[in-house]
């Protein structure tokens, strides 16, 4: 499997600390310094299915296919407008698809699980062409009151079309269930036989407990990877890290011991866009023509769950 086309959309709205700071007892000295963010892109009247399908179409003319000669949809999503059909049953739709359709929900760590999908299907000769595409509106699970969390994301979608090849060296998928750490809870439907008392939980984190879960899931994926490869850090050219917080991506640049310049970033004008974060960068770096054919890449997410991955592919 290799990647060859990607695609990503940011909303037009784009909200500065300062906004934040109009309505909310918060500053760009607090949240600059903490986690590198100065604006983030947030959805206002746009759809997110139609964000979907618009980075869809973009990454399938960059790889210079059609949609109908895609096998496979698959996209990441934690929640948009439906909860069913599935987002990438939408998505097949509007760009004229007719291929089998999945959605997978592994937080912001969505884009290597789907990879991981993907690549399976490779192996066992189903496929010959794969969409991902990764849609996301933190912007709607967070509460705009609670100013420990909602100026930490953004919204987005990135997509990323697969074809046949070598270019995958591995990848490493990691799950480490703690369910208190950073979850949103939503009300079902009445039923005549459910007593308990149910309520909408917004977007809930432990920001201490994420930060070090995910510099230490993160830093370990990725040195995984390296050992069973034969690799040491110094071969990757590039490291694409899920787009949360600064401050992780240098603990984590600080662990593997490797220069600035090999850790392009966003999350300054893009906020945590969840599993739109690290497909949303590989289309930016990629457009701006960064990577040569044969550069190593190491893209590395993590999310609730916990829930982490990584992956190292040549270009
Ligand atoms: N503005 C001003 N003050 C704030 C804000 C804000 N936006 N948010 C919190 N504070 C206050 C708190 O109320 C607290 O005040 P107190 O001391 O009077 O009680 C103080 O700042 C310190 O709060 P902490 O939570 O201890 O701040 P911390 O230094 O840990 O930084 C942060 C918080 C930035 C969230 C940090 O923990 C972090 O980066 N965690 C990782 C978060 C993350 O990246 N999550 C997403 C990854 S997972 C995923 O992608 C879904």
């Amino acid at each position: 499997m290799k990647i060859t086309g990607t695609g990503s959309v940011l909303p037009k709205k784009i909200v500065t600390n300062d906004m934040l700071s109009e309505f909310l007892d918060t500053s760009d000295a607090w949240i600059y310094p903490r986690t590198g963010i100065r604006y983030r892109h947030v959805i206002s009247d746009e759809k997110l299915e139609d964000m979907a399908a618009e980075a869809s179409v973009k990454a399938l003319e960059n790889a210079g296919i059609k949609a109908e000669d895609l096998d496979m949809i698959i996209c990441s999503n934690v929640v948009n407008e439906y909860v069913t059909p599935s987002l990438s049953c939408i998505v097949q739709g509007a760009i004229g698809a007719t291929c089998p359709c999945l959605d997978i929900n592994c937080a912001c760590a969505g884009f290597i699980y789907a990879l991981d999908i993907a690549e399976s299907h490779f192996k066992a000769g189903k496929v010959k062409n794969v969409l991902v595409v990764c849609a996301e509106e933190p912007s709607r699970m967070t509460s705009w009151k609670d100013r420990s969390v909602c100026v930490l994301f953004g919204d987005g979608a990135g997509a990323a079309v697969l074809t046949e090849g070598d270019n995958i060296k591995g990848i490493k998928l990691s799950a480490a269930s703690a369910t208190d750490k950073l979850y949103e809870k939503r009300i079902l439907e009445p039923t005549p036989y459910v007593a308990k008392e149910e309520e909408n939980v917004p977007l809930q984190m432990k920001g201490q407990d994420v930060f070090k879960f995910a510099v230490k899931a993160s830093s370990g994926d990725i040195k995984y990877l390296l050992d069973k490869l034969g690799m040491d850090a110094g071969d990757v050219k590039w490291y694409l890290l899920h787009q949360a917080n600064m401050r992780i991506i240098n603990s984590i640049r600080d662990f593997l011991g490797q220069p600035e310049e090999k850790f392009p970033t966003n999350v300054e004008s893009h906020g945590n866009s969840s599993s739109a974060s690290c497909p949303i960068l590989l289309d930016e770096c990629n457009r701006k023509g960064l990577f040569k054919p044969g550069d190593i890449l190491a893209l590395s997410a993590f999310g609730a769950g916990f829930i982490s991955g990584a992956v190292i592919l040549e270009w």
